[in-house]
């Protein structure tokens, strides 16, 4: 019998890979949400064992008025589902009902340098400069040990993000790192999965900046959302900033290559193939084709939400179950850790 205080390393792999991911329910979802995440992880639901999670007190960091965060949940777990994600090959839950989650953030802040946290890209961008970053959320400081938190606790081989994640799991790794050096192996170490196109859209106003939630919120023109009519679409994409150009022609600038990444993403073509479909005509045709292959992917993702929003107790039920098998493994990586430093 191993002693009461040996230090329990990670458990073995199972036999398909483990993944973790998930997105904040703080506004609908957008395009870039779809193309760099959810796609990728309707799609690969049979390579790996899956777990996705509707981060709701990330969703906190940005203090949001409590109906849209309640609405925000259901709305995201349903979208989760219309897009692909099938509730018995995927587990999809609520991250504030497996309290392991922010049971562990503490911990792992405990063991996150400061110096790491205040160079993070994100905290940087919306926690601002001066007397805007005093006031600014703390949570925005700590979110990455939240977010390795919630990668941890399931021992995810591999965090399927967008690009702008990436530092976000590097992160990840080094504190895991971090307190396997000081209390044995515990975790184990993931790595990003970021697929090649749409894994950064940009943002249809200014294809300098990435597509986002926030700036959504206050910027219609600025993307697409999942729940966007089909003419809603269609004048969007045709608004979208192009160049002085007349037509699709090397070398490209940036919101006509942003064009031809959705479109390319959309058809499962590479850019080259994209361009070389377009290259020569008016940016109305590329428009237009555009706007057609979104409508084509989104109308029947809107059709299933729809569906599942007419049946909330069937969604609550989905989410109730998950959030238990969730907990199970959890829990008993929270134990782990928990021993390790000297808690139980
Ligand atoms: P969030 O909610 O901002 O975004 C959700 C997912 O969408 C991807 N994404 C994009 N992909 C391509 N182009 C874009 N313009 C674009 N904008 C967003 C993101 O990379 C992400 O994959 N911190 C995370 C949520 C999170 C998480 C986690 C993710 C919390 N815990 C654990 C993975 C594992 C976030 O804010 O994502």
């Amino acid at each position: 019998m191993s002693s009461p205080l040996a230090v329990e390393s990670v458990p073995p792999r199972g036999e398909r890979p483990r993944v973790l991911s998930g997105i904040q329910p703080t506004f609908q979802l957008h395009l870039g949400n779809y193309l760099g995440a959810l796609r990728h992880w309707a799609r690969e639901q049979d390579s790996f064992e899956n777990y996705f999670c509707i981060v709701d007190l990330h969703a906190l960091t940005v203090v949001p008025d409590p109906d849209v965060v309640r609405n925000s949940v259901l709305e995201l777990a349903a979208l989760y589902i219309a897009c692909g994600l099938e509730p018995d090959r995927s587990v999809i839950f609520v991250q504030s009902q497996v309290p392991a989650h922010a049971q562990l953030g503490w911990i792992l802040e405990c063991h996150t340098p400061l110096g790491w946290l205040e160079r993070m890209t994100q905290y940087r961008a919306k926690a601002g400069t001066g007397r805007e970053r005093e006031r600014a959320a703390a949570g925005l400081l700590t979110y990455p040990c939240l977010m390795a938190a919630d990668i941890l606790l399931y021992n995810a081989d591999y965090v399927p993000v967008g690009d702008d994640q990436r530092q976000h799991v590097e992160l990840c790794r080094d504190v895991a790192q971090r307190v396997n050096s000081l209390r044995g192996d515990i975790f184990r170490l993931p790595e990003p999965l970021i697929r090649g196109t749409g894994a950064r859209v940009m943002g249809l106003d200014d294809p300098t900046t990435k597509m986002s939630k926030s700036t959504a919120l206050t910027k219609p023109a600025h993307a697409v959302l999942l729940l966007d009519p089909p003419e809603t679409v269609r004048k969007k994409i045709a608004r979208a900033t192009t160049d002085a150009d007349p037509a699709v022609a090397e070398p490209v600038g940036p919101g006509v290559a942003n064009l031809l990444d959705i479109y390319a993403a959309l058809r499962s073509l590479s850019r080259e193939e994209a361009f070389a479909e377009f290259a020569g005509t008016s940016y109305g045709a590329l428009k237009s084709a555009t706007a057609d292959a979104i409508n084509g992917a989104l109308e029947p993702v809107q059709a299933r939400y729809r569906t599942i929003r007419a049946d909330e107790p069937w969604l609550l039920g989905v989410l109730a179950e998950s959030a238990e098998r969730a907990a199970d493994v959890a829990d008993a990586t929270l134990l782990r850790v928990q021993r390790a430093v000297g808690l139980r």
